[in-house]
């Protein structure tokens, strides 16, 4: 297939879309009947187990959606990208996040240059750094140590972080190591998000961490100067030195603010924002909190997985057993092609059934939607199929009574339910049949086949259920779902979840041929932001009416002027 050439062009991608009436002929319930098929829509690896059974696939749609790969080169694609390639074309840019969990005796190349040395000499001064603030050998500006941390960075800077601190706060070796210390996060500038965040927290033992790879994020930096002007008004201005550092890209605008470079942590334009959390972004604030050695099995999880896409195929019959072995997060990639753009469903729930992972759907959602959210493939053709998926979650049992109800009843929405076979924090109560997580499990298992299956009429008249509510307790079934079962939730599986889907996301986005690591479409929210920002300054300041806006948008801005100065 040629560079120009769209995916929707090519004739795997026509097979496949005929096949969606073969497939559409089939129901899930007698799909899950053939055990061979479901013992052949397993895979395992480092631990992960992967049921896809109940995908609404059979062994050809799998066959095709791998010819689909092969047409669309994702094998080159992706050994393009861990070889620094600039894949990332409109900003010129390699994308490199494998770099940064790589191991210390790793060679990648990026413009030339093996990378890997950058990184570990930024790991390595990130544990130096991390093991004087948290053993009291760097205290604050009085001699206190420093207790408390606060990150400050939105988007990208935030987001992966967050998903990964309340994962790792519910792990016991994690908590023992975290004992005493807090770390909070302000993203929101709003100032109920600023007073929430150091609320109760003393400038005397807090350390603020400004996280932000361009270092002009208005947001980040008006939560940077707010918290400086904080410091300073308790202890003055030389206390800054003690208590601000840094995560950028830009260490020369790290410096005209006032934070000493040697106090802040690099990484680099090959890193994007969203695929950040494994650079000094997530790894430094998670390492003030945890110590290194804990960040440190995150990374090598997500390792195992990177070294899985890389250095084994895609596909391959076992023989003897009828197994099929394959990467699973090139796999989930390509069922996420398959729900999007061959049954139509523009949808997934992100499920998982473990309130550790509570900050994972955000995450996700920021990974997948900025990453594939486009419209034009990688030369700039306008796709003549929708691209990228919306996302969405909430842990279960939860959701289950929120909106579950229009999963089952309602739209068709594929389903990521995510399991874990050992909780971190076993609480039994004396007395009742089931452990509290095996209660969790009940529903994580029951709920792929409640969906799958659904509930005939027929079944309905037999439980002598009245007539008239018969279509109302009638579920179609037929709903898609995968689910993955980890064997635990410590930092190497949360590395290994986060680069699951990190992979799966960047799949999705080869196959559709699109740039899945530029994100032009938040700039002109931006750019219209500063124009009202400057009017907004004019008016309050010298009194200049509001112009140059349609009549809805200054009539809102006027009367938020008018009401805001009463
Ligand atoms: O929202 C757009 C975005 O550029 C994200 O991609 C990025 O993660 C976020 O803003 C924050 O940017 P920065 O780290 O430069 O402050």
């Amino acid at each position: 297939m040629s560079s120009s050439t769209l995916i929707s062009d090519t004739q795997p991608w026509k097979e496949l879309k005929d096949h969606v009436e073969d497939i559409k002929k089939s129901h899930l319930r007698d799909l899950l009947s053939n055990e061979e098929r479901s013992q052949s829509l397993m895979v395992e690896f480092d631990g992960i187990l992967l049921d896809y059974s109940r995908q609404q696939v059979t062994l050809e749609t799998r066959e095709k959606l791998f010819k689909l790969a092969e047409v669309a080169s994702l094998k080159q694609k992706i050994n393009q990208m861990y070889n620094g390639e600039h894949i990332n074309s409109t900003e010129n840019r390699a994308v490199l996040h494998v770099a940064l969990r790589a191991s210390r005796d790793a060679v990648i190349q990026s413009d030339g240059k093996n990378v890997v040395p950058d990184v570990w000499n930024v790991l390595d001064k990130i544990k130096e750094f991390s093991e004087r603030v948290r053993s009291g050998s760097w205290v604050g500006a009085t001699g206190k140590e420093l207790k408390d941390v606060v990150a400050i960075g939105i988007g990208g800077s935030f987001l992966g972080p967050l998903f990964v601190h309340t994962a790792l706060q519910t792990d016991p070796e994690a908590i023992e190591s975290a004992r005493g210390r807090q770390l909070r996060f302000l993203a929101n500038v709003d100032p109920i998000d600023v007073a929430k965040t150091i609320t109760g927290l003393n400038p005397e033992t807090t350390l603020v961490v400004v996280v932000s790879k361009t270092f002009t994020t208005a947001e980040t930096m008006l939560n940077a100067r707010t918290l400086r002007e904080w410091i300073i008004a308790a202890l003055g201005p030389s206390a800054v030195a003690k208590h601000m550092v840094a995560v950028s890209t830009n260490l020369a605008l790290v410096e005209k603010f006032g934070i000493d470079p040697n106090n802040a942590f690099a990484f680099w334009d090959w890193v994007g924002g969203r695929y950040s959390v494994c650079s000094a972004v997530g790894v430094f604030p998670l390492s003030l909190q945890y110590g290194f050695s804990v960040v440190e099995k995150f990374l090598k999880g997500a390792s195992s997985i990177d070294q899985h896409m890389y250095s084994e195929p895609f596909e391959r019959n076992i023989p003897v057993r009828p197994t099929f072995v394959c990467v699973l997060q090139v796999l989930l990639g390509l069922l996420s092609v398959w729900n999007v753009s061959f049954l139509g469903y523009p949808a997934r729930a992100i499920l998982p059934y473990t309130q550790a992972l509570e900050k994972f759907a955000p995450h996700i959602q920021q990974v997948s939607m900025e990453s594939n959210g486009k419209g034009v493939s990688i030369d700039g053709t306008p796709l003549p199929f929708e691209a990228g998926e919306i996302d969405f979650g909430e842990p279960g049992t939860n959701g289950q009574h929120s909106f579950y109800q229009l999963i089952h009843q309602g739209r068709v929405i594929p389903c990521d339910f995510i399991g874990v076979v050992k909780s971190q924090q076993p609480v039994y109560l004396k007395g009742e049949v089931v452990s509290n997580h095996d209660e969790l499990m009940s529903n994580f298992f029951a709920q792929p086949d409640a969906l799958a299956y659904g509930k005939t009429p027929e079944q309905l008249q037999k439980e002598n259920v009245p007539p008239h509510l018969v279509s109302h307790k009638t579920f179609s079934g037929n709903r898609p779902s995968v689910s993955l079962l980890l064997p635990s939730l410590n930092a190497y599986n949360v590395g290994q979840l986060l680069a699951i889907y990190e992979h799966r996301i960047a799949v999705e986005g080869f196959i559709w041929g699109i740039n899945s690591f530029d994100q032009w479409g938040v700039e002109l929210g931006k750019s219209l932001a500063t124009q009202v920002r400057k009017q907004l300054n004019a008016s309050r300041t010298k009194g200049e009416p509001i112009q140059g806006f349609n009549f809805s948008t200054t009539a809102m801005i006027t009367r938020y002027l008018q009401a805001s100065s009463d």
